[in-house]
């Protein structure tokens, strides 16, 4: 890419303080005079780059850190360690022309005012962002149309589906038409037709206007519909920065074969084939190297009575889960 990156991050790192207290009322006297914390690493090295109209899927198991480091970069809180700078700005000093180009969407918390039609916060944010009426107006429409919104605008927040309401947290984030997004599992809980559409729409958003997302999501559809890399967090620090293929090819070391068979197979008659996964009457499912994997299929054919056979590719949450998982086990 020629273009100079937007975001970057240098060995940033996030303690968190935690408020240490005995229990009881002579504990609490006690932290009074005498303050104790303690400090969790939530965020221990992390570094990497972001170029303009990126999409990039930061996984990773829970705590991991990926809403702290969202929320330094957004400016929400303040690096123990290291250095963030997005759009030439830190950050952490929450300047006005840094918020006025960036936006963070948490799919747990919600910005829109519970008592009033969404119309009115979005009216609100045009105020506090000084979005012109005419530029304002034009985006409203845009973000309306793409969310199939325009019948529920005038429709007090609190009496809106979960679905409904996360689409109008999306148009008052983004009424601003920020230039860079960092949605924090953006989907979280929604059902599946409302997530395609929010999908659908990250896509569009970043087309349509050039802007650069960052997106966490423990569902690996939208990382594989959304983003062409992925950054892969593990106790605080990075341990994998590409693209999706190169990880499916770096790690994706087996398939899986499923046979249905015309007869009962034993164990020991499949064993050589492969890794058996499952054995259930006519059904096997065999783990194979992926080099050999049509090979094996080759010679099964051969062998057995066969009615039908399928080669599946691992999935993506799979690959993450394991190599995490040996990750893990090499640390310790
Ligand atoms: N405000 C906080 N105070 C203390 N510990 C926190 C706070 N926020 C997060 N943590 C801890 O920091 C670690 C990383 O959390 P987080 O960034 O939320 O991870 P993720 O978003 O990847 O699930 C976890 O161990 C979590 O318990
Ligand atoms: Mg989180």
């Amino acid at each position: 890419m020629k273009s100079e990156p937007i975001i970057l991050v240098n060995k940033l790192s996030k303690e968190h303080k935690m408020h240490r207290k005995e229990e009881g009322v002579k504990g609490s006297l006690k932290a009074l005079v005498h303050r104790e914390y303690t400090t969790i690493p939530a965020v221990k090295d992390v570094s990497f780059s972001i170029h303009p109209g990126e999409l990039v899927g930061f996984i990773g198991s829970n705590g991991a850190g990926k809403t702290t480091t969202l929320k330094m970069l957004s400016g929400l809180l303040e690096p123990s360690g290291g250095s963030v700078e997005v759009l030439g700005y830190r950050p952490a000093e929450r300047k006005v022309g840094y918020l006025k180009q960036i936006s963070f969407v948490m799919g747990q918390k919600n910005q829109l005012l519970w008592d009033i039609p969404a119309i009115d916060s979005f009216n609100l944010n045009r105020d506090i962002y000084e979005v012109p009426e005419k530029h304002y107006r034009e985006v409203l429409d845009e973000l309306v149309e793409l969310l199939d919104l325009k019948d529920i605008l005038h429709t007090q927040v609190r009496r809106l589906s979960l679905g409904q309401r996360m689409k109008c947290e999306f148009v008052a984030a983004l009424i601003h038409t920020p230039k860079v997004l960092f949605l924090d599992e953006p989907t979280l809980g929604l059902d599946v037709v409302v997530q395609q559409r929010i999908r659908e729409f990250i896509k569009a958003y970043n087309k349509r206007y050039g802007a650069t997302v960052m997106l966490t999501s423990h569902y690996m559809d939208d990382v594989k519909e959304i983003c062409e890399r992925i950054i892969i967090i593990d106790h605080g620090k990075v341990f994998f920065d590409g693209k999706i293929d190169q990880l499916i090819q770096q790690y994706a070391t087996h398939k899986t074969l499923n046979l249905t068979l015309a007869e009962t197979a034993t164990r020991q008659n499949l064993a050589k084939y492969g890794d058996i996964i499952e054995l259930a009457g006519p059904t096997v499912i065999l783990k194979t190297p992926t080099p050999k994997t049509s090979m094996i299929a080759a010679e099964l054919l051969a062998n057995f009575k066969v009615i039908d056979v399928t080669i599946s590719e691992p999935r993506l949450e799979d690959i993450v889960r394991e190599v995490i998982t040996q990750r893990v086990i090499l640390d310790s």
